[in-house]
Parts: C-alpha cells; sequence; structure tokens
C-alpha cells in the first residue's frame, strides 16, 4: 500500500511496516520546510489512527538523510511569538513521533543536522552509515540558536549532558562511529545493511545506552552548578556573551530544568524564540544563506575536472596541491627544486594524519599528491594553477611554456595576489581560458577563494573555476580583476591604521584587544605578525601604487630587520612556541575612546569604495567575502551590514571627524552618497 504527497512517499509492506520516505521537491537537499512539516503531520495523523507494526524514516535524497529546518523561513520570522508558534509546531510534530504506538527508527546516511537529528532523536532507534559522508550533529549554535524541537532534552536523555552539551555548544558534526560511541544512535553500518538492520531491531531491539555513572552525576542538581561554571569557561573562551548569547542560553536552560523535562522542553522553546529574532542570529542566518548562494555560482553540471596540476611548491602552492588531493583529486606538484616538494609531502602527511586518522585513507590521499619535477602532470590536467613568485615576468614566462603543453579545455588558473590578470594574459594564445584563483593562507583553514576575472576571462572559465573551488569545499567569490582584488583590499587599510597606532604609542595588546572586542577573531596587529610582515608591506605597497593607504615605517623597519612576525619568532611581538607574548597593560590605562571606529570604519570606508569601483556585484558578497575571507565578526553580518546597522549617515559624520582629525585617509568615500540613494530607493 502507498501514499504519495508532494514531499513524502509512504509505503507499507507486507510486514505491516510503513517506511516514510523523504525527498523534498524541487531540491536536492531534504530540510524541514514548513510544507513538508505540514505533511508530515497529516501522516502522523493517519499513522497514531491507524499504527502499523512499525515506521522507519529514510531519505531518498543522494546527500543524506535531513539537513535541518528551512533557514530561508528562519530569516523571515518578525516577532518572537511568530518564531515561538514554529517552534512550538516543530515539537508538536517531534512529539507525535516519539508517542507513535509501534516502534520508529531513522535510517541515517548523509547530512543529518539540526531538525533532521532532532527528528531522529524522536525516534525510538536510529541507525547510520558508516561512511566518512555521514555527518550528524547539531550545529544551530552556528546559527546565533540552539536545538528548539525538543533536541536539547533528548539528546541530554540520549546521551548524557556532557557529551550532548559538547555537540550542542560547538555546533560540531560528528561521523556514525562517534555518534554511535557517544550513543546518540544504535549502529553504524555499511549502507547496504541499513533496511536489514532497521527490520532487526524492530524485531528484536537492541539494549538502551548505558550513560556511564560519572556523566548521570553531572545531571544532579547539586552538581549542575560546577558542571555550568566549567562550561560557561569553555565557551567564554570562543564566544563573547554580549556577541553570541545561544550557548550560554541554553547552558543555563539545562542548570534550572534539566529535573524536569516538560518544563525543559518549554523553556527550550521560549529561549529558541528569543534566540532568532535578536540581530545575532538574524545576521548568522544571513551570512548562512550567503554562503548557499555562493556555493551556488556555479551552475555547470557536467563538468568534471580529474586532474589538477599545480606550480610552484611553496607555502601557497604545496598546500594547495595537499588539498586538492585530499578532497579527491589526482593532483601533480611541480617545482623548480626536489627539496621543496618533498617539503610539500611532508607538510601534506601531516595535514592527512590530522583529517583522515587511519592508515589507509591517509595512504591513498598521499597516492593521489605526485611529486612532479618536469611537469608531466600538464598534459592531463584538467587545471593548472601557478603559485611560483609574486614576479609577473616570471609568471609570464611560465605561461609561455606551459599552454602549448595542455588541453584545448584546461583552464589556467593564477594564484598572484596582487598582479593584475591583464599583464599575464597577453602571452597566452587563447586568454579566455586565465583566471586567477586567489586561496588565503592557511589554505586548509581559509574558505574562501577570490574567482578573478581578467577583461578576457570567458564566462565558461569563470564557471569551471567556481565549479573546482566548491569541489574542494571551498566558497567561490567572483571578484573583479583590479588591486588586491576584494579582501586584501579591504583588509589592508585596517591592518595599516593599527600599525599607525602602534607608532602612535598605543599598545599593541589594546589595538588588539579593541579588535577583538568588536568581535574580531584575532587583533591586527598579531594578525599582521602571523600572515608575515614581508608579505603585508608587499601587499600594501603594491595597493599604495593606486589607493592612498599610507605604509607606515615601523613596518617597513621590521621587515628591514627580518623581523618578520610568527615564522621569525619575532615581529611586533615576540613568539614562544608559536603563540604571541602580548605585554600586560597598565593597571590605569584606558584606551583612546576613538580605537576601535579608527580600526572598523578604515576597513568600512574601503568596503563602500569596493562597491562602488564594481569589485564585487553585490554588497551581499561584500560581506561574504570579508567574513570568509578575514574572519570579520560574524555576528554583525560583515562591513556592509554593519554600516547599515549603525547609521550609514552617522558613520559618514563619523568619518569626516576622523578625517579632520587624522587625515584624508578617513575621508568618506563617494560611494557612500550612492548607498544612501540606493537605500531611499528600496526604502
Ligand atoms: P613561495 O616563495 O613560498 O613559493 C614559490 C615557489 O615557486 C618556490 O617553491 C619556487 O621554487 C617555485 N617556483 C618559482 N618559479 C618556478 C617555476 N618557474 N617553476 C616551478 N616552480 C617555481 O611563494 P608563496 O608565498 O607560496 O606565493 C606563491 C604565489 O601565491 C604568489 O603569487 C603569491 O602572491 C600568492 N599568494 C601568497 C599568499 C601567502 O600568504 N604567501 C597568499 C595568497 C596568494
Amino acid at each position: 500500500m502507498s501514499t504519495t504527497y508532494k514531499h513524502w512517499k509512504i509505503i507499507t509492506d507486507d510486514e505491516n511496516i510503513t517506511w516514510l520516505h523523504f525527498d523534498k521537491a524541487d531540491s536536492s537537499t531534504n530540510v524541514l520546510s514548513h510544507e513538508v512539516m505540514d505533511e508530515l503531520e497529516t501522516e502522523l495523523n493517519n499513522l497514531n489512527q491507524k499504527p502499523p507494526g512499525a515506521v522507519v524514516f529514510l531519505s531518498d535524497k543522494k546527500n543524506g538523510f535531513i539537513a535541518g529546518a528551512d533557514v530561508n523561513e528562519f530569516s523571515q520570522l518578525e516577532t518572537e511569538h511568530v518564531a515561538l508558534t514554529l517552534i512550538q509546531r516543530g515539537q508538536h510534530i517531534m512529539n507525535m513521533i516519539e508517542r507513535l504506538p509501534c516502534p520508529t527508527v531513522a535510517l541515517i546516511h548523509g547530512f543529518c543536522l539540526g531538525g533532521g537529528f532532532e527528528l531522529a532523536l524522536a525516534c525510538r532507534f536510529r541507525i547510520a552509515d558508516n561512511d566518512p559522508k555521514t555527518k550528524i550533529g547539531l550545529p544551530e549554535i552556528k546559527l546565533g540558536i540552539h536545538p528548539g524541537f525538543g533536541g536539547a532534552v533528548r539528546s541530554i536523555r540520549t546521551a548524557g549532558p556532557i557529551a550532548a552539551m559538547n555537540l550542542m555548544l560547538t555546533g560540531r558534526a560528528i561521523s556514525a562511529r562517534a555518534a554511535k560511541k557517544m550513543g546518540l544512535i544504535h549502529y553504524a553500518i555499511p549502507k547496504r545493511h541499513l533496511i536489514a538492520a532497521a527490520r532487526s531491531v524492530i524485531k528484536k531491539a537492541p539494549p538502551a545506552h548505558k550513560i556511564v555513572w560519572w556523566a548521570r552525576l553531572a545531571n544532579h542538581k547539586l552538581a549542575r552548578p560546577w558542571v555550568k561554571k566549567i562550561l560557561i569557561k569553555q565557551v567564554a573562551k570562543k564566544a563573547h556573551r554580549a556577541h553570541y548569547p545561544a550557548p550560554y542560553a541554553l547552558i543555563d536552560l539545562w542548570e534550572c530544568y534539566a529535573d524536569d523535562e516538560q518544563r525543559f522542553m518549554e523553556e527550550e522553546a521560549i529561549s529558541v524564540s528569543q534566540l532568532m529574532v535578536t540581530k545575532t542570529a538574524q545576521n548568522l542566518i544571513r551570512v548562512f544563506s550567503l554562503q548557499e548562494k555562493m556555493k551556488n555560482y556555479s551552475h555547470l553540471k557536467d563538468y568534471q575536472p580529474k586532474h589538477i596540476h599545480v606550480i610552484g611548491g611553496g607555502v601557497m602552492g604545496g598546500d594547495i596541491a595537499a588539498w586538492c588531493a585530499l578532497q579527491g583529486y589526482s593532483v601533480t606538484i611541480q617545482d623548480r627544486e626536489h627539496a621543496t616538494l618533498a617539503r610539500v609531502i611532508k607538510r601534506a602527511y601531516k595535514l592527512y594524519k590530522k583529517k583522515l586518522k587511519k592508515r589507509l585513507p591517509i595512504t591513498e590521499a598521499l597516492d593521489r599528491l605526485v611529486p612532479d619535477i618536469n611537469g608531466n602532470g600538464l598534459k592531463q590536467a584538467d587545471v593548472v594553477i601557478e603559485a611560483i613568485f609574486e614576479d609577473a615576468e616570471v609568471k609570464r614566462q611560465l605561461f609561455k611554456e606551459v599552454e602549448p603543453q595542455v588541453k584545448a579545455d584546461c583552464i589556467i588558473a593564477t594564484n598572484t595576489s596582487s598582479i593584475p590578470l591583464e599583464e599575464l594574459a597577453p602571452v597566452l594564445n587563447d586568454s579566455s581560458r586565465l583566471v586567477g584563483l586567489h586561496f588565503f593562507n592557511p589554505v586548509a583553514m581559509m574558505p574562501l577563494v577570490e574567482i578573478v576575472r581578467g577583461k578576457t576571462t570567458s564566462d565558461e572559465t569563470m564557471q569551471r573555476a567556481a565549479s573546482v573551488t566548491k569541489s574542494i569545499r571551498r566558497l567561490p567569490l567572483p571578484v573583479s580583476s583590479s588591486p588586491g582584488f576584494l579582501v586584501n583590499r579591504i583588509l589592508m587599510p585596517y591592518l595599516m591604521e593599527a600599525v599607525v597606532l602602534a607608532e602612535e604609542g598605543v599598545p599593541l595588546k589594546a589595538i588588539d584587544q579593541a579588535a577583538t572586542e568588536f568581535g574580531m577573531p584575532m587583533g591586527p596587529i598579531e594578525l599582521a605578525d602571523t600572515v608575515g610582515l614581508d608579505i603585508c608591506l608587499k601587499v600594501a605597497e603594491n595597493l599604495s601604487q593606486t589607493m592612498d593607504i599610507g605604509v607606515p615605517e615601523r613596518l617597513r623597519n621590521l621587515v628591514n630587520k627580518k623581523q618578520l612576525g610568527k615564522k621569525t619568532d619575532q615581529g611586533f611581538y615576540v613568539f614562544k612556541k608559536g603563540k604571541p607574548v602580548k605585554p600586560a597593560l597598565a593597571k590605569d590605562y584606558t584606551p583612546p575612546t576613538d580605537l576601535a571606529d579608527r580600526l572598523i570604519l578604515r576597513l568600512v570606508n574601503e568596503a563602500v569604495a569596493c562597491l562602488r569601483d564594481g569589485v564585487v556585484d553585490s554588497s551581499d558578497m561584500i560581506d561574504a567575502g570579508v567574513i570568509f575571507g578575514t574572519g570579520f565578526a560574524p555576528f554583525r553580518g560583515g562591513p556592509m551590514c554593519y554600516a547599515n546597522s549603525r547609521g550609514i549617515e552617522q558613520l559618514i559624520k563619523l568619518l569626516e571627524n576622523l578625517d579632520s582629525r587624522y587625515g584624508n585617509r578617513f575621508k568618506p568615500d563617494d560611494g557612500w552618497t550612492e548607498l544612501i540613494k540606493e537605500n531611499a530607493e528600496s526604502a
């Protein structure tokens, strides 16, 4: 017997097991939208009236079970009341699943996140595919909220407070094996056995997971205040309460209501609905949507490159090659020196050990990364990525040699951070295939890649470059070939202002603190030391040819003295074991009141200039680029969003004031006037 809804297909088999196949229409991923939940509620009512022998939830999508609630719907919630209604309805549906008078099973493969895992937790049994692609988690904290469909209560009940809080507070996604170990699922097995395993647990229930005594003890009302203190200490290292209230709210909830599940559930809904309408959550939800938009930039469906050839095995080329091989590509890495190639493999091994842990996948990844001193890989390459010295003439010479050796449809990418593509394109016969793929350092940690369009770059090449970027799990940001592209151009004025402040005698620690209190992950002085002062100087000098950026003497002096930052253990700071030693501030020290504004407004002013120059096509993409390329406080939604929330007129006045006191590097960009006009038109 079967019933078909728009998003669900319900089949009851000969053994009286009802299989709820979820396959969200018009979408490659299953999410719990309003319509999906409506249909589910209808079906649950049917099942309740005429219960089958068992109910199994499974997904017909290739990429996974359920990726979560529909985040787009979150961004339209205007009041706390509307949010509460949505959350309570979700809870009601999960409770209906939990109360079905028959065994219920969730069969998990691929993504099983947020609301998706909350649904699985409402089932009596959970069985997951043990493939590395299976990702289980409650990542709501990353959107400025916490689980709301009963997931907080049920994950704590299932795995104990320590494991469950750890999962929810970090928002990390774990493998099926890790979830099994934590007691969150019953079995982690190969996909081909999932159906048989479902039938088996229906017949014979597996024993319930035993939470260890000390984890149970942590839930006791006398222990909770102590555990709470530890949890808060851990959270505070990563997220300021004023900036990210959600983890603190979750800890409070657990401490207050862990003894009363019913009340905990009610308060969970209230807390999430309050968080949902905060600026933090709305900004983080928007950032999430921007990320999805970037991933969808490339529309190519049939483009499937297989081989990537990287030239230049230095800091960048070596890490780009290692990363591409980690993501499954066959990669050749070319350099002039054997010793450099040996270092690339050594670094790659370290990365693979950290990421893959097990011997077989590490060996397989290393097998995909082939040192290639003679450039033999060029002939089979679908993509060539050049990452040699930052010298236009040397790069031109290389391209002349490379082009005749590659396939006609191979794209040629450069990782240059400052050379306009127009200076490189003329040496190619077919310059429509030249594109910039500007990775950030360190490659394994920075999610953004700027896709640089030169005057002759074709649409097809842009699309291909973006498609490759997405396939290596990086976010493509199309930018025009102008000095500094987007990220370096916006970042540099901010870093240079920090150095000017240091020259004026403001203590380094106070400068960094002003930025981290604003929400930056790292202060600008520490960031400059980490990137390398030589690189900062080079980029700043390059940019100063076209913009009034000002390169402070103190930066030049440090580079002349070879005090380059972290890599030489001495820059602005002295580094011990890779960490900067920051001299404490005097007890009576008070920082200048305009300190944070001087740093942040130079960055924001430059962001406005980039929009005016059309470096990217929208203020959304400026926000996305600056967040993913520099770590700009995500809860503030990016520089343009921040400017709007602080008030454009007010910021212009502030900039004029700073201009009169510190010089015309603060002069409000002409783009502000355009922005005011645009905002007035769209109001
Ligand atoms: P690097 O100096 O560490 O490495 C350059 C490598 O290229 C060296 O190993 C050298 O032996 C090799 N090489 C030079 N000419 C070659 C040739 N003709 N054939 C084969 N190999 C050759 O440089 P790094 O820092 O990796 O930079 C490479 C490129 O990436 C530059 O264009 C730079 O602007 C860009 N970039 C650098 C970033 C950074 O943070 N270092 C960030 C983003 C882009």
